[in-house]
């Protein structure tokens, strides 16, 4: 339901079967199982609550499609901070850096807010898109039907809505270099900057193409180029760029332009690319089409290749919503399908992680709801069943390999 397209040539494991090939998981005599290495980061908040929900998910699908999953599990963000005094220790940077992918649930929560604080738990994901690479984080955004209810946009509205935002993710405001405020009470100052060099810009904008490439062909660059001059620079080298992918349409848009596109006509965009923080805020913004923020996977990438495919970091894009941890009550939906990202694009298990997004599909359309999807119209609530956390991936997990989400599998 979220496939965001193909780059071709860029999964390591296109082609070469493994755990994508469902006869794998034939019983006894069958060939080794490949056992691929992910670290899991629960972090604060409903982390863990959705970081379980995702592991079950993805044990259920290696049991169907024959793939095992080791997993290492490392402490970051505020609970870092608390067990070792900083966001991320790095031997646990390492650990992340030699697995084949990372599921990172959320981290942050209030008693960690402190503005004077110099560790924060933030920084853990700063370290990690920094530190291994990860320049591009993508976010699609999709529909599915049964959640038109759930937006608060008019229902024709949403007809058609399928986009991908990628996001730029390890230059521009978040990593330029900046001051904290000084100054007497009445005369405080700080400042951030916005760097970009052309080759950060080139390559996130030649993935966009390609990615767009593999979809609808139509590429948005968003800049803010009537006033920024990286904007400028960021819009010349997209259009430099674009000669080389004549197949693909490109446009530009400003970013405020674009974030009231994307409320009034969602359904015209194919896929987005744009500076760290415009895409930050626009992908918050884009999470309303599909109902709730905790609908949203998202992918981090880079341009590193394990034996399977890319190394990647995959998380929800909602935050660690501290006050409804631990209580059943977090959608575990964006972890789920974040997972089936990290399936699609480390792992090379296309067909694993359609049976995901399959899985995922089929349990909205059977009337599964965490209270953040919970229809406002009682018409509709009363063909809907509430449930929390674990009885929504308890939902998921009985549809991963049952018919539709593997079909042809069993042939
Ligand atoms: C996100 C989050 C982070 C960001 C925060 C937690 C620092 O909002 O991943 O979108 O701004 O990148
Ligand atoms: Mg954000």
């Amino acid at each position: 339901m979220t496939a965001e397209g193909g780059l071709p040539g860029s999964t390591g494991a296109a082609g070469t079967g493994g755990a994508d090939a469902p006869g794998a998981a034939a019983g006894p005599g069958a060939a080794a199982r490949p056992t691929y290495r992910l670290v899991a980061i629960p972090g604060d908040g409903v982390g863990p609550d959705v970081v379980a929900a995702a592991k079950r998910a993805l044990a259920a699908t290696g049991a169907c499609f024959g793939f095992e999953i080791a997993w290492t599990d490392v402490v970051a963000g505020g609970a870092a901070i608390d067990a070792h005094g900083v966001a991320i220790r790095d031997e646990d940077l390492a650990a992340c850096a030699a697995s084949d992918a990372i599921l990172l649930g959320a981290v942050g929560g209030p008693q960690w807010d402190d503005p004077k604080a110099t560790v924060r738990p933030e920084q853990a994901l700063f370290a990690m898109r920094g530190g291994l690479g990860l320049f591009a984080n993508l976010r699609p955004v999709s529909v599915h039907p049964a959640l038109v209810p759930a937006s608060p946009l008019r229902p024709e509205l949403l007809e058609g809505v399928d986009m991908l935002i990628v996001r730029e993710l390890t230059g521009g405001l978040y990593f330029g270099s900046r001051t904290e405020a000084t100054g007497a009470p009445g005369a405080r100052a700080a400042s951030d900057t916005l760097p970009y060099s052309e080759a950060e810009v080139a390559r996130v904008a030649r993935l966009s193409f390609e990615l767009a490439r593999g979809r609808r062909g139509r590429l948005t660059s968003v800049d803010k180029a009537n006033v920024l001059a990286t904007s400028r620079l960021w819009r010349t080298i997209v259009h430099e760029i674009a000669a080389e992918y004549p197949d693909v349409t490109l446009d530009d848009r400003l970013v405020d332009a674009c974030a009231m596109q994307i409320v009034r006509a969602p359904a015209s965009f194919d896929v987005l690319v744009t500076e760290n923080l415009f895409g930050d805020i626009l992908s918050d913004e884009a999470s309303v089409l599909a109902g709730s923020l905790g609908m949203l996977p998202s992918a981090s990438i880079g341009a590193r290749r394990t034996t399977h495919g890319l190394h990647g970091l995959y998380e929800p894009i909602h935050g660690s919503a501290p006050d409804i941890a631990g209580q059943d009550l977090a959608n575990p939906v964006g972890t789920i399908l974040s997972a089936a990202m990290l399936l699609r694009w480390s792992l090379g298990c296309s067909d694993a992680a359609d049976a995901v997004e399959s899985a995922v599909g089929r349990a909205l359309d059977d009337g599964f709801r965490t209270a953040d999807l919970w229809p406002r119209d009682p018409a509709v609530a009363e063909t809907c069943t509430r449930v929390g956390t674990t009885a929504m991936a308890d939902a998921i997990v009985a549809r991963i390999g049952s018919t539709g989400g593997i079909t042809g599998a069993a042939a």
